[in-house]
């Protein structure tokens, strides 16, 4: 691994890119490498075992390009492939994943507090929050709840109007959501909708958003193990599995500019 190595970041498709825009925000003179694997998206219904033989083959395209890290940027592959993919990559690169630094920010900010969570089928049916919860003996309360009608709603851009206000005021209107102090936005894509949950909670209930936290943890761990980079000299590179228009408009949109990219199938 060397400073100057790039970073890797993999999502089912588009919705990573909030993790790596956070990235970059966070760490300006990193690298960037995106693999979206838009030809099996979405991640979120898909069974452990199908994620778990993606996120290997997208590893291996990470550490085939030399990265010094391999940050799951997807909620969804983060539950059901993160200890594999560690174990997989050993030594050879720094292998982060997007609910770890959630469940720090519980640990320092949340204890004795009651906090929502909504994320994909996959995430919330794993239970890989209430594990590490209990794991790490935390005195959190938590309601989970599956909320899969949210990333076709973003996707569709149904965002700041009355559809997605009222599927938002379905979903938490759950008796559990009614008096948390926090919601962790445990999919990708919910930070696109912050502020229409901040609407639903007026302001009340913080928003734990794990693409910041994720950005603010690889910062801590690059620099304890001397490996931030000085000064950006490389090109940020996006790969996908499968050339889509919705890809291409996200990307741009999130870049604000013209991104190019490489296809890059995982089965031929
Ligand atoms: N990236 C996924 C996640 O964070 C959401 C989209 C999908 O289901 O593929 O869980």
């Amino acid at each position: 691994m060397m400073k100057k190595s790039p970073i890797g970041i993999f999502d089912s498709g588009t919705g990573g890119l909030t993790v790596a825009k956070a990235v970059k925000k966070e760490l300006p003179n990193e690298d960037i490498i995106y693999f979206g694997d838009t030809a099996h998206l979405p991640y979120g219904d898909k069974s452990a075992t199908t994620i778990q033989s993606y996120s290997i083959k997208i590893t291996n395209v990470l550490l085939e390009r030399g990265c010094k890290v391999i940050l799951i940027a997807c909620n969804s592959a983060s539950a059901a492939a993160y200890e594999l993919v560690k174990e997989y990559v050993g030594s050879k690169a720094l292998v982060l994943n997007v609910i770890d630094p959630v469940i720090e920010i519980l640990e320092n900010s949340y204890q004795t507090k009651k906090v929502g969570l909504i994320g994909t089928l996959q995430t919330v049916n794993s239970e890989v929050f209430p594990s590490k919860i209990k794991q790490k003996s935390l005195d959190v309360d938590l309601a989970s709840l599956a909320t899969p009608l949210l990333v076709p709603m973003i996707e569709e851009g149904f965002i700041h109007n009355s559809i997605s206000y009222e599927i938002i005021a379905q979903y938490l209107g759950d008796e559990r959501f009614k008096e948390i102090d926090g919601l962790i936005l445990g999919c990708t894509h919910y930070p696109i909708i912050k502020s229409d949950l901040d609407e639903h909670y007026q302001g009340t209930v913080r928003m734990i958003d794990s693409a910041e936290a994720v950005a603010h943890s690889l910062r801590n761990q690059l620099e304890k193990l001397n490996l931030l980079n000085e000064k950006e000299d490389g090109e940020d590179q996006f790969l996908v599995s499968d050339f889509t228009p919705a890809f291409q408009k996200a990307a741009n949109l999130f870049f604000n500019r013209e991104i190019t990219l490489e296809r890059y199938p995982l089965w031929e």
